[in-house]
């Protein structure tokens, strides 16, 4: 069983030792990953992804509970324990949705007798992501993008049901994200986002502060800003609405804002 995932530090795009040399992820953890365009958020995940042994550009290795992961992890689909969601993850079927997810299950392993339970908690799940609800019977390519991103997290979550989630940067418009991490909180794993959202950020225990591909701090969410975090989240919704108000056409009034006290 996992239970923790390590990263050692390597060096930055110009060769310095990372400031950071050592970050341990902890089963439970819902981790972000911060830094402006280029400064390595991508190259992180993807170290991770590859249980980086100093073998990548970074020199950064992943141990899993301490020790050098297993070769099975990397080489074996069925047992590595990384589901990656990135902008760019589609599914490449037409299949009715069900018919994907059945599918999914049976690689996974999944018991016969369990597959009907899983999926339906799996929609479920999506369900309460996307204010669009997708139907078992829709076909894989006609998903609004919300939905989309909805069917992925609760398929990485419950068929895949790896211990370690990664998340770049996938947009997340459309997605209900309060509701997504207190979802994602409920599951033993650990979940890490490469993101701009405030709300997010806020709503995660840490965040890596990346650099000119470097690791240069680690901010664990302190009390004011948990408690702001309520706060960011109404106005983002504030924000939310208001964009739908333009897109269908409607004027904005002073009052917009008057909901944030
Ligand atoms: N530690 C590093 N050493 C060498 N090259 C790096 C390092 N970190 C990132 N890079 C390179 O820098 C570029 C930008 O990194 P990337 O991870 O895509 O940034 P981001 O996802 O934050 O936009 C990429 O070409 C990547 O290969
Ligand atoms: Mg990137």
């Amino acid at each position: 069983m996992i239970n923790t995932i390590t990263i050692l530090g390597g060096r930055s795009r110009s060769g310095i030792p990372e400031a950071v040399e050592r970050i341990d992820l902890k089963m439970g953890d819902v981790v972000s990953i911060v830094g402006p365009t280029g400064s390595g958020k991508t190259t992180l995940i993807n170290d991770l992804e590859l249980f980086a042994d100093a073998n990548t550009q970074t020199g950064r290795r992943v141990l899993i509970n301490g020790e050098r992961p297993p070769l099975e992890y990397r080489d074996n689909p069925a047992m590595n324990p990384i589901a990656l969601i990135t902008q760019h993850t589609t599914f490449l079927s037409d299949l009715p949705v069900v018919d994907f997810l059945t599918a999914h299950a049976g690689i996974r392993a999944v018991k016969k007798s369990q597959i009907d339970e899983m999926i339906q908690k799996t929609l479920d799940f999506a369900n309460q992501l996307t204010g669009e609800p997708i139907v078992l019977t829709s076909r894989m390519t006609e998903l609004s993008g919300g939905q989309t991103r909805a069917l992925l997290i609760a398929d990485a979550t419950i068929i895949c049901n790896t211990p370690i989630v990664l998340l770049d940067e996938v947009e997340n418009a459309g997605i209900n994200r309060t509701r997504a991490m207190e979802l994602l909180r409920e599951y033993r794993k650990v979940f890490i986002f490469v993101t701009h959202d405030p709300r997010i950020a806020l709503l995660s225990d840490y965040r890596i502060v990346m650099q000119g591909g470097s690791i240069t701090k680690v901010l664990y969410t302190n009390e004011e800003e948990r408690v702001f975090s309520l706060k960011v989240s109404k106005l983002d919704d504030l924000l939310s609405a208001m964009r739908d108000k333009i897109r269908f056409g409607e004027r904005l009034t002073t009052h917009e804002l008057e909901g944030l006290a």
